[in-house]
């Protein structure tokens, strides 16, 4: 064998044996190690070797097969009846030029084995600038094949390696979106791809984005855990189902059934509107609050679809047209270790500022211990940083590391946790380290404090990571419960607060006492108890009291709340500390207590509306949004049609017209009377 062939045989060996790791463990722990561009550089890399040394194609290579064979799991392993093919890539516009001229050759074959009146049933074959295509936006999460019988879902499959799956129908029934019950009473499939929200993504610890999080939360074992990941799904397809005509037909069929088909997806009448649809959702891409790395363009028509049929590994008929992902190249000053609200240890690379997607990075984040090891990140290497949509950036890879100094050493994980210097733990079944001290570990409080005053917790505008900072090193708060203790002149000894910012952080800390018991549970950060969690418990309660003497057992016969969940607000409620906690909360006046769930409780205001005059004590948009909050309108005029005129000092004209209209006139504290907030 020549020099060459020797060197382009080791590298095919090279790039076989990493593609295979990396399928291995993508597709049986939904984990995913490698940024999608090198997986996809790494992959064209192989088949363009392949393809030029073919007497090195042997069939255990990975591009010879779909997907990577399954290991060993605790879910239930299923045949797919049609196998999930996966989609051949197309990068840029002239991959996506290369495909279309294929299918047009693929098609004018097609026809040739066609007599002419088979060919009438093609309706747009004969002109192929006019081909229909439908594009459709390409969601990076995890594809799932829904099975449906009798007009009700029976089973949930992930991909697996194409041909065989796992049975995740527990955990996919968790899915708000997923229609349980359909009109449709014949049997058929429905596939479609499992995801997670950006913004639901961002609540969670130490998962690397949102796609690995959404597979690893389809392989929890207690469907309840996968209920708190709050997973979202968008189908593109039903299979077995004769009467259709077009992809288009399928996803209205899709809609009148109740799935949920994303939106902006298009008919394109040619490759050139092909093309602009992708320029535009790549543009769009950036306001979604869910991951795409894509899209997806197919045939429309779908007898034409099945004449130009599949390969082994995709459809001819379809393309994914891949965003090019933002990245950049920087320098690594330093590698910090942050610590969540759980006591996770994230690794951070603190970088050299750099230009991405129109924002300045100056931080990356390197998910975990072993991603360092694998990646070998140093402290002043290069490396390539990415950022996909809202998720914070993250290193992908390091560049250059023939350019290292010699004094580089590859990291070492901290022992012990930076903050607090507790020896921190790893946990045997997940990838996280953590520091175990949760009492005092000054990291974790911070971010507890964090997630108290959140939007979703107890909602304290103003209150953020920064503020939150100052607070906590200038020992004004050390608990959450401190920050009922905080007073206006404690505020005006912070950076840039002014007597306005002080008043509006105070009334929304007074505000927030109000909080509902659901809002309570969550803000308390138990491990495992999210929003939805702390709601179901929020029903069978009626206030915190109630919940310190609560029992595991009584716990667990609640629908939606498993062992796990059960054990941990347990012991939560158990702990003295947290008991203590508690007690303070109360005596600084929350209340901490279930609301009734009608519709008249939830918006006491609703019908009403209000007009506001002269000056309060608080921004008038914060009297606006407590109206509207409630159900209530606001309006600028006074009109017969006013049913409250808030008064506040010095009022204006309104308030002689209100006197005309006999509109009754209320104080601030009057509203706040109604609205139970006093
Ligand atoms: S159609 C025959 N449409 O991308 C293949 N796939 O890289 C049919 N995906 O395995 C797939 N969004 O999980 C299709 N709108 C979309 C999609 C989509 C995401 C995923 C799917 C597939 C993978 C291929």
């Amino acid at each position: 064998m020549d020099e060459q062939k020797k060197k382009a045989k080791a590298r095919i060996d090279l790039l076989r044996k990493n593609i295979s790791q990396w399928n291995t463990k993508y597709y049986s722990l939904g984990q995913s190690d490698v940024s999608d561009e090198l997986y996809d550089a790494y992959y064209l890399e192989l088949k363009t070797l392949e393809r030029k040394y073919p007497e090195f194609v042997s069939p255990d290579s990975p591009t010879k097969k779909v997907g990577a064979p399954l290991v060993q799991s605790s879910f239930e392993k299923v045949k797919h009846s049609v196998p999930m093919l996966s989609l051949e890539n197309a990068f840029g516009n002239d991959e996506l030029d290369l495909w279309f001229k294929r299918l047009e050759k693929n098609i004018s074959l097609g026809d040739e084995d066609h007599n002419n009146s088979e060919k009438e049933s093609f309706p747009n074959n004969s002109k192929s600038s006019s081909l229909e295509f439908v594009a459709e936006l390409k969601i990076d999460g995890v594809s799932i094949s829904l099975l449906y019988e009798n007009g009700q879902f029976i089973k949930a499959i992930t991909r697996g390696d194409g041909l065989t799956g796992e049975d995740v129908t527990e955990n996919v029934r968790t899915i708000n979106s997923l229609p349980q019950k359909v009109e449709y009473k014949g049997s058929f499939e429905v596939r479609g791809e499992v995801l997670m929200t950006f913004s639901t993504f961002k609540t969670l610890e130490g998962l690397a984005n949102p796609r690995n999080a959404t597979a690893g939360s389809l392989k929890l074992l207690d469907p309840k855990l996968c209920a708190e990941r709050k997973l979202s799904l968008f189908t593109y397809q039903a299979l077995g189902l004769k009467e259709l005509r077009t992809h288009w037909d399928n996803l209205q069929f899709l809609k009148r059934e109740g799935f949920t088909v994303n939106p902006l997806s298009e008919i394109c009448s040619g490759i050139d509107e092909v093309k602009r649809f992708c320029e535009k959702a790549n543009n769009d891409k950036k306001d979604l609050d869910y991951p795409t790395d894509g899209v997806v363009v197919k045939v429309n028509d779908l007898s034409l679809q099945e004449s130009v049929g599949s390969t082994s590994k995709y459809p001819r008929w379809a393309i994914a047209y891949k965003f090019a992902a933002e990245e950049a190249e920087t320098i690594v000053e330093n590698i910090t270790v942050e610590v969540g609200r759980l006591g996770t240890l994230t690794p951070v690379a603190e970088l050299k500022p750099v230009l991405l997607a129109g924002t300045i990075v100056k931080r990356a984040s390197l998910h975990n211990a072993d991603l360092i090891q694998e990646l070998d990140v140093r402290i002043g290497d290069y490396v390539i940083v990415r950022k996909a949509g809202e998720i914070i950036p993250e290193v992908v890879s390091v560049a250059k590391k023939e350019k290292r100094g010699e004094e580089s050493l590859p990291f070492h994980f901290p022992e012990t946790c930076p903050s607090c210097g507790t020896k921190v733990v790893k946990v045997e079944s997940e990838v996280a380290i953590r520091c175990p001290n949760s009492q005092t570990c000054p990291a974790q409080i911070h971010r507890r404090i964090e997630h108290w005053a959140s939007k979703s917790a107890m909602d304290i505008k103003g209150l953020g990571e920064s503020i939150i900072a100052q607070l906590v090193q200038k020992n004004l708060i050390n608990e959450f419960a401190d920050i009922y203790l905080l007073k206006a002149e404690n505020l005006l000894e912070l950076e840039g607060f002014k007597d306005k910012s002080v008043d509006n952080l105070l009334s929304s800390i007074q505000e927030s006492k109000s909080m509902p018991l659901d809002r309570v549970i969550f803000g308390l950060g138990i491990k495992h108890v999210g929003a939805n969690t702390a709601k179901i418990i929020a029903k069978h309660y009626s206030s915190t009291d109630e919940l310190m003497n609560v029992t595991k057992t009584e716990l667990i016969g609640i629908d939606g709340v498993g062992d796990a969940i059960a054990e941990e607000i347990e012991s939560f409620f158990r702990n003295e500390e947290n008991r203590m906690l508690l007690e303070r909360l109360k005596s600084y006046g929350l209340k901490m207590e279930s609301v009734q769930e009608n519709e008249f409780s939830k918006k006491p205001l609703l019908g009403q509306t209000f007009v506001i005059t002269g000056m309060f004590e608080i921004p008038r948009s914060g009297i606006e949004e407590m109206i509207l909050k409630m159900g209530g309108k606001v309006s600028s005029s006074v009109s017969k049609k006013t049913n409250y005129l808030i008064l506040g000092e010095e009022p204006g004209s309104k308030l002689e017209k209100a006197k005309k209209f006999q509109t009754k006139i209320i104080s601030l504290q009057d509203l706040r009377k109604m609205l139970n907030e006093e």
